[in-house]
């Protein structure tokens, strides 16, 4: 495709420019919209409406009525509901891909990757949703019998970001309605049409109306989110996103106490120990987690840390690799890599290679914008001689430059590692079997990767320790973020048989 072409959808009623509340889309009160922008072309997509608190508040209390039916439904019907949202986006898999590619950037393989990652979501927990069991307790006190139910906590306010459309929102609504509960989900202001082609499916899935609300905002996004977290109708609050946000949210959330769970921000190292087995493989590893959607996901790593004895050979392989890389529109044949989402993205990308060059870096690949492609575009970068003065081992880039450190042994480098307030993903190469269990245990992060640079999984628990936030994500584990345990105490039980 041309970059002159408008992108085509195979259903264009997909391409929706509403907000979603109550089973209808809808304009905000206002009649206010923001524009959304292809971040290759700079150029519009469409509009959608700019809500503000008196908006969200609708939302809110369509989600509320909602509940009333939906809390009452057995696990098997909310099972079957999100298996058929889930077959609606395999049926519209190829329109999903290309709306993300469009309003994101990322190649459209990398977004055909994320629909069915996101998809996988809803599968997972249509499973997952007919097996919410409580348990029977021994009680401690003679004559008592206790058990415990496993509840819907509520209408949940979900808040994600730009940089996974599709999935970050799957992986929150999913658990979130296999719970019984109803959500209100703020969309990201950058990319709300995949979020509202998913909101067209769950219509079409059949989903209750009220059950599901997208809520749209550019500018009044702190508004949203404030009545997100702050409105008493709300009972718990999920978010993606940065920990300063985070941060903020979390206080908003406290004053009414509500259940929090957050996925905020990493910094990860990425270790390869010269016992690998294959320093190919460790570079294959290296290059898919540093540079996938160009740097921007929270597991990126950020720090890749290499032992002494094989810091040369890897920095050149490495640098090989991403020379190679092919830059462009998403759409285009062959490309590999796309833009970053704004031109702010670029001027910190652009900081950290020149904060690193001034402190002793060396930029063996890259280091420069791409303006002949586009405002949003930057040379995939290798920068060797990375020490941890430099803004990028400080912090998270969230664009694609690979900064290679140097250490010498395992204690050492643990050390380094950790020497962070985040902790999301790690990741290592060895193959050394103790190794691996030491190092595993002793990195401070939520999620590790061994000699592999791609961990994402519905069926693996995803969250953070230390400011990268807490509750996790996908999994068994995922549901347990949007239920309450109940125990109940039935007492005066007599323990003879009567009669
Ligand atoms: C993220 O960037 O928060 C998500 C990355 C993933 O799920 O792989």
């Amino acid at each position: 495709m041309g970059h002159h072409e408008v992108p085509k959808l195979n259903d264009p009623s997909l391409l929706i420019s509403k907000a979603y509340v109550n089973g209808e889309f809808v304009d905000a009160a206002s009649g206010e919209t923001f524009e959304a922008h292809d971040p290759s072309t700079g150029k519009k997509i469409s509009t959608c409406p700019e809500f503000n608190k008196q908006d969200t508040e609708k939302a809110i209390a369509a989600a509320e009525e909602a509940l009333k039916s939906w809390r009452k439904t057995t696990g098997r019907e909310r099972a079957t509901y999100l298996r058929k949202w889930y077959d609606e986006m395999q049926k519209n898999a190829a329109d999903i891909a290309t709306l993300i590619t469009w309003e994101n950037g990322k190649p459209l393989t990398d977004a055909k990757g994320e629909t069915q990652y996101a998809a996988n979501f809803f599968l997972w927990f249509s499973e997952e949703a007919a097996h919410i069991h409580g348990d029977t307790v021994p009680a401690s006190i003679p004559g008592n019998r206790v058990y415990t139910i496993r509840q819907p906590v509520g209408v949940c306010g979900l808040i994600t970001p730009w940089n996974f459309p599709a999935a970050m929102i799957t992986r929150k609504i999913g658990p979130a309605l296999a719970g019984g509960n109803t959500v209100v989900a703020k969309s990201p202001g950058e990319t709300p049409f995949t979020a509202n082609a998913l909101a067209e499916l769950s219509r079409r899935a059949g989903i209750p109306k009220g059950v599901v609300n997208f809520v749209t905002a550019l500018k009044n996004t702190p508004e949203v989110g404030e009545a997100l977290t702050t409105d008493p109708r709300i009972k718990k609050v999920s978010f993606t996103g940065s920990t300063n946000v985070g941060k903020l949210l979390m206080k908003q959330a406290a004053g009414t106490m509500k259940k929090v769970s957050w996925e905020l921000g990493g910094n990860a190292p990425f270790i390869v120990f010269d016992d690998c087995a294959d320093l190919d493989a460790a570079v294959a590893g290296a290059i898919a987690c540093k540079f996938r959607s160009s740097g921007q996901t929270c597991v990126c790593a950020n720090r890749i840390y290499v032992q002494d004895g094989i810091y040369d050979k890897f920095a050149d392989k490495f640098a090989e690799k991403v020379k190679n890389f092919k830059v462009g529109y998403g759409f285009d044949d062959g490309v590999t890599h796309g833009p970053v989402i704004h031109d702010r993205a670029v001027g910190k990308v652009e900081a950290h290679v020149q904060d690193a060059e001034k402190k002793g870096g060396k930029v063996l690949t890259g280091g420069k914008r791409m303006t002949e492609l586009g405002d949003n575009f930057f040379q995939p970068t290798v920068i060797r001689d990375a020490t941890m003065d430099m803004q990028i081992a400080q912090e998270e880039t969230f664009g694609p430059i690979g900064a290679l450190f140097r250490f010498k042994t395992e204690k050492e480098v643990v050390a380094l590692a950790n020497d962070t307030p985040v902790g999301l993903a790690g990741y290592f190469y060895s193959s050394n079997v103790n190794r691996i269990y030491r190092v595993a245990e002793a990195l401070e992060v939520g999620m590790i990767g061994v000699n592999t640079g791609l961990i994402s999984d519905a069926a693996a628990p995803f969250g953070g320790v230390k400011e990268s936030g807490f509750g996790r994500e996908g999994s068994r584990y995922g549901i347990e973020e949007y239920t309450i345990i109940k125990s109940v105490t039935i007492g005066g039980i007599e323990s003879e048989l009567q009669g």
